[in-house]
């Protein structure tokens, strides 16, 4: 395998980019293809085994266009996939989990909103996670169907979402928490909004960094680091095959 290949960063659609910008903070000097697949998203929706079964073909799909790596950059994603991905690709393979520990850990004692995919939520994956941490502080598990649809739209700030999101939220702004975990890669993009309902005090996780930062070490100890001096490039795919679903990509991704 070749140092020079690009990283695969995946996810149900364009929330992966939230991810995708911190790989690119941290690794400057890699090409990235970013995949997105809007055709079938919201994966959250949907029942392990077919988010398993569309995440694997989007693997192979993208290890044939010669990648080096993967991010699988969906919560929802990695907790159906990840597992089945490392099985059958021997290449560095990391996938995103909700932020609780460093939430959990710096709030000892506190009250813990963690907002992903139902799926997520249901998982036998999330369900260990949040067993490791319960005795720390008190997690709040909260699905929240339809979010990443408005993200997915490329409406970021309109009235409608404002007001799903005071609905989706009403509790936690009542009865407040000291931290936020956003547990799918499209809410870092509905960020101030969720800040601005929750309260300027609450402290906001997401895992887009620790991912990065993981995709990093996994390629050094595999002498994968791309050695060239210049900036990486930056691909974008989408299963939709739309030029409008492109320039949000790019939107998105330059925000
Ligand atoms: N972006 C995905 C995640 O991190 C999920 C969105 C979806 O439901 O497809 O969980």
């Amino acid at each position: 395998m070749s140092s020079q290949k690009p990283i695969a960063v995946f996810d149900s659609g364009v929330g992966g980019i939230s991810v995708l910008r911190e790989l690119v903070k941290i690794l400057p000097n890699e090409d990235f293809i970013y995949y997105g697949d809007s055709k079938n998203a919201p994966y959250g929706m949907k029942d392990k085994e077919e988010v398993r079964r569309l995440t694997v073909e989007a693997a192979n799909y993208l290890f044939a266009q010669g990648a080096k790596g993967l991010v699988v950059a969906c919560n929802t994603a990695t907790s159906a996939a990840v597992r089945a991905l490392r099985e059958q690709f021997n290449v560095p393979i990391v996938g995103i989990e909700p932020a609780v520990k460093p939430a959990a850990l710096q709030h000892l004692g506190g009250r813990i909103l963690v907002m992903a995919t139902p799926m997520t939520i249901r998982e036998e994956k999330f369900h260990k996670l949040m067993e490791r941490y319960e005795s720390q502080a008190t997690i709040l598990p909260l699905p929240c169907p339809g979010l990443m649809d408005y993200v997915e739209r490329g409406d970021l700030t309109s009235v409608e979402f404002q007001k799903y999101l005071e609905e989706l939220l009403y509790e936690y702004s009542k009865n407040k928490v000291d931290a936020a975990v956003l547990g799918c890669t499209h809410y870092p993009f509905a960020r101030d909004m969720i800040q601005k309902i929750l309260g300027q005090e609450v402290a906001i996780y997401d895992g887009g960094e620790g991912t990065a930062r993981e995709m990093r070490r996994r390629l050094e100890e595999a002498g994968l680091l791309n050695q060239q001096s210049c900036q990486g490039k930056v691909a974008f795919l989408n299963s939709l095959q739309d030029e409008k679903k492109i320039d949000l990509c790019v939107k998105l991704f330059n925000l």
